[in-house]
C-alpha cells in the first residue's frame, strides 16, 4: 500500500505510537523556531525546565515581529532573547535580519524533517518538503528540552493540482480559490499534501505561499514534495547538501482529495474581515483604495518583489495610495539593491520599511480610520492592521502592484501592461551577518531580564467541583487577536502579562479584566470555531491570568485549544450543539465530579445554578492533555515528572 510524504516524515521520525489517523504519538524534532513575540515566554518557560542543552539539531529565534524601539521594551526583549539564544545553543536572528518563515525557508529549512514553531504560519516550510507545525510557545519549550513533540495524527487531505496558471495569476491566487472553496474551517484535523503534475510548475517560493496560508484553512500543516525545484532553491542558497528527494508513494493512499484545475483559476481577493470571504477580483465593484501593503511571511519572496518592481518601474503610485513593501529578508532587500529594483521602487513612489512582519502585525502603516487596505498578508481580521474601522482585502502581489498604480483594486489580468518575467538570480545573496551563532564555550552564560519581562502564571491543580460565573458569551469563529489583541501599542508588553490583561477582550467587550478580577474568575462560552486565528500563547495565558478556569465552546480551533490544555484551563465542548443558546452571561454554573470524568473519558455534566438544568459536555482530548489539565498546566506538568 502506497504510503503518503507526510506519512513518510512522521514515521521517520517516529519515537512511539500507532500512525493512524486520531492516534498520539510522540515524534522527533529536528528544528524548532521562535519569533519575539511568542519567544520571550518560550524563553521563560525554557528557563523555568532547568535545563542545560537543547535536543534539537538546529533552533533558531528571530526577531521580526516587535522590531520597533520607541521604548525601551522591544530591546530589553530583544536582549533577553539574545542572552538566552547564547545560553542554551540557539542561532539568534537580530531584528531586520527578515521575517522567521522567509529566513527559515532560505537558511535553514531541510526536506524530511520536522520543524515545530510558536507560529502559526510554520507550515511555510512545507513549501521545501518538510513537516512545519505551528505550535503553542510552551511545547516549543518542551520541543527544545526534550528533542520530542506529542501530537494526535491528522488525517490527510491530498489537493492534486492540474494543469497551468495563466499569466497574471499567481500561488496567492491558488491558496485563495482554496479558501474559497473549503473556508477557514476546511483543514481542520488534515495535513494537506500537494500532487498532481501543475505542481511542477510552481517554484519553491510559490510552493510556500500556498503552505503558508494552510494555516488559514485551519490544517495542521501543508506539504509539498521536495524535487527538482526544491533542489534547484537549496543549490542557489548555496545549500546543496542539505537537499534530499522526498515524494509520495506512487498510489498513496488518502483520507480525503481535491483537484484543482490551475487553468480555472483568475486573480483573486479575500474581502474583509475573514480569509475565506474571496471572489474573483473581476467579480468586485471597482473600489477606491487608500493604502496597500506588500510582504509579510506570505509574500515577500525575491521573486514577489522583483515582479512588483518591474510591474511599478518607470511608473508612478497613484497619488491617493500609500504604497508600503517589506521584503522578507535582508538578502533579499540586499539583492533588491544591487539589481537597481529598490531605486525603481523608490522612484515610483513606494515606501520601503525595513525586513521584518511590520505593518502585517500592526506594527506601524495603521491605515487611515476606514480606510480601504490592500495587503499580501495572509490574514484580514477586523482591526488586525491597526485600524478597528478599516477595510483589508487579502491579494496576490500582482494586484497590489498594478492596484497601485490605477487607484482601484484592479484584476492585473486586464490592465494591459506586459506580464513581468523575473528569473532567479544563479546565486541568492547569502549573508550572514544578522545571525549570531552560539559560543562553543556556554558554561556559566546568564540571561538578561530587563524591567518590562515579569515571570509567567502558573496555574493551580484542577479541582474537581467548581461553582462559577459565566463572565462572557462569544459569537461563533472568535479568534485570538479578540481574545488577546496584538498591536504596536501592546505588543511591547508581551512578556508583561499583566500590563496586557487590562485589555483581554478588547475587541468585544469593555474591562473584562475589571468583571474577571471582581468575580475572581469564571468560565467563556464561546460558538463554533473559539479561537481561530493566530498561534498567540498569549491568548490562553492572560485568560489564566484573570482567573479563567474553563471555555465552554461549539468547537475549538486546533492551536488555541492545546494552548489552553497548556495553560490548565479546560477546553469543553457541548454535546448538543443547540445548549450553546440556553446559557447567559452571569450565569453562574457547578462543574461536578471533573477528575474522575476526565480520567475515565466520560461525558461531563454541568448544572446551570441560575436558570435551574443540567446538559452535558464532552473533552476531547488524550490521556496526557488530562494529565497536563491536572497538574494545572504543562509547565506544572514538565516540573512535576522531571
Ligand atoms: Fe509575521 Fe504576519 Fe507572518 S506577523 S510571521 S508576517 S503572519
Amino acid at each position: 500500500m502506497g504510503k503518503s510524504l507526510t506519512y513518510k516524515i512522521l514515521e521517520n521520525n517516529l519515537i512511539s505510537g500507532e500512525l493512524k489517523p486520531g492516534s498520539e504519538i510522540t515524534v522527533k524534532v529536528n528544528q524548532t523556531l521562535t519569533q519575539d513575540s511568542t519567544g520571550t515566554m518560550v524563553y521563560l518557560q525554557l528557563e523555568a525546565m532547568n535545563i542545560k542543552d537543547i535536543k534539537t539539531d538546529l533552533s533558531v529565534a528571530y526577531i521580526d515581529h516587535n522590531t520597533l524601539q520607541a521604548g525601551f521594551e522591544n530591546a530589553d526583549d530583544h536582549e533577553f532573547i539574545k542572552s538566552a539564544a547564547a545560553k542554551y545553543g540557539i542561532i539568534y536572528s537580530k531584528p531586520g535580519n527578515g521575517i522567521c518563515h522567509q529566513l527559515h525557508l532560505e537558511r535553514f529549512g531541510k526536506p524530511g524533517t520536522i520543524l515545530l514553531g510558536s507560529d502559526s504560519h510554520t507550515p511555510t516550510a512545507g513549501g521545501l518538503g518538510m513537516i512545519g507545525i505551528g505550535a503553542g510557545g510552551l511545547d516549543v519549550a518542551a520541543a527544545m528540552a526534550t528533542g520530542t513533540y506529542t501530537l494526535k495524527v491528522p488525517k490527510v487531505l491530498n489537493i492534486e493540482l492540474h494543469g497551468k496558471l495563466k499569466t497574471w495569476v499567481s500561488a496567492k491566487d491558488v491558496i485563495l480559490y482554496i479558501l474559497k472553496k473549503l473556508t477557514v474551517k476546511g483543514g481542520v484535523g488534515y495535513i494537506i499534501e500537494y500532487s498532481g503534475e501543475g505542481v511542477v510548475d510552481l517554484s519553491l517560493t510559490d510552493r510556500a505561499t500556498i503552505t503558508n496560508m494552510g494555516a488559514e484553512l485551519g490544517a495542521t500543516t501543508s506539504i509539498f514534495p521536495s524535487d527538482e525545484n526544491t533542489l534547484d532553491f537549496l543549490t542557489r542558497q548555496e545549500r546543496t547538501k542539505d537537499y534530499e528527494g522526498w515524494i509520495a508513494d506512487e498510489g498513496a493512499i488518502y483520507d480525503k482529495k481535491l483537484v484543482i484545475d490551475l487553468d480555472k483559476i483568475t486573480p483573486m481577493a479575500a474581502m474583509p474581515h475573514s480569509p475565506d470571504n474571496v471572489a474573483a477580483v473581476k467579480d468586485i465593484e471597482k473600489i477606491k483604495v487608500d493604502q496597500i501593503a506588500i510582504g509579510s511571511c506570505t509574500n515577500s519572496s525575491y521573486t514577489d518583489l522583483m515582479k512588483v518592481a518591474a510591474i511599478l518601474k518607470g511608473k508612478r503610485v497613484h497619488p491617493d495610495v500609500s504604497l508600503v513593501i517589506s521584503p522578507g529578508s535582508s538578502n533579499i532587500l540586499k539583492m533588491m539593491s544591487d539589481e537597481g529594483a529598490l531605486g525603481d521602487l523608490i522612484s515610483a513612489g513606494a515606501r520601503i520599511l525595513e525586513a521584518s512582519c511590520g505593518p502585517c502585525i500592526g506594527m506601524g502603516q495603521a491605515p487611515k480610520s476606514k480606510a480601504i487596505s490592500l495587503r499580501t498578508f495572509n490574514r484580514n481580521f477586523k482591526g488586525r492592521c491597526g485600524t478597528k474601522d478599516a477595510d483589508v482585502y487579502i491579494i496576490s502581489p500582482e494586484t497590489a502592484a498594478v492596484s497601485a498604480l490605477t487607484g482601484y483594486l484592479t484584476d492585473p489580468s486586464e490592465c494591459g501592461l506586459d506580464f513581468p518575467k523575473v528569473a532567479l538570480p544563479d546565486k541568492f545573496a547569502v549573508y550572514e551577518n544578522y545571525f549570531i551563532y552560539p559560543p562553543k564555550d556556554r558554561e556559566g552564560l546568564e540571561v538578561v531580564m530587563g524591567p518590562n519581562i515579569k515571570p509567567f502564571p502558573l496555574n493551580e491543580p484542577l479541582i474537581d467541583t467548581m461553582e462559577i460565573p459565566i463572565l462572557l458569551k462569544t459569537k461563533d469563529n472568535v479568534t485570538t487577536d479578540d481574545i488577546m489583541p496584538s498591536n504596536a501599542k501592546l505588543l511591547p508588553f508581551r512578556s508583561n502579562i499583566p500590563e496586557l490583561s487590562k485589555y483581554c477582550f478588547g475587541t468585544l467587550v469593555d474591562d473584562f479584566h475589571v468583571k474577571a478580577k471582581a468575580a475572581d474568575g469564571g468560565i467563556v462560552i464561546g460558538g463554533d470555531n473559539y479561537g481561530q486565528g493566530s498561534s498567540r500563547e498569549h491568548a490562553a495565558l492572560v485568560p489564566l491570568y484573570l482567573g479563567i478556569k474553563a471555555v465552554i465552546a461549539k468547537s475549538f480551533a486546533r492551536i488555541h485549544k492545546a494552548n489552553l490544555i497548556n495553560s490548565g484551563i479546560l477546553p469543553l465542548v457541548f454535546k448538543n450543539i443547540s445548549d450553546y443558546e440556553k446559557f447567559d452571561e452571569t450565569d453562574v454554573i457547578v462543574l461536578n465530579g471533573l477528575i474522575n470524568s476526565l480520567d475515565c473519558g466520560k461525558e461531563i455534566e454541568i448544572l446551570n445554578k441560575t436558570k435551574s438544568f443540567s446538559c452535558t459536555l464532552t473533552f476531547d482530548g488524550s490521556k496526557r492533555d488530562v494529565e497536563l489539565l491536572k497538574s494545572g498546566g504543562y509547565l506544572n506538568y514538565v516540573k512535576n515528572n522531571k
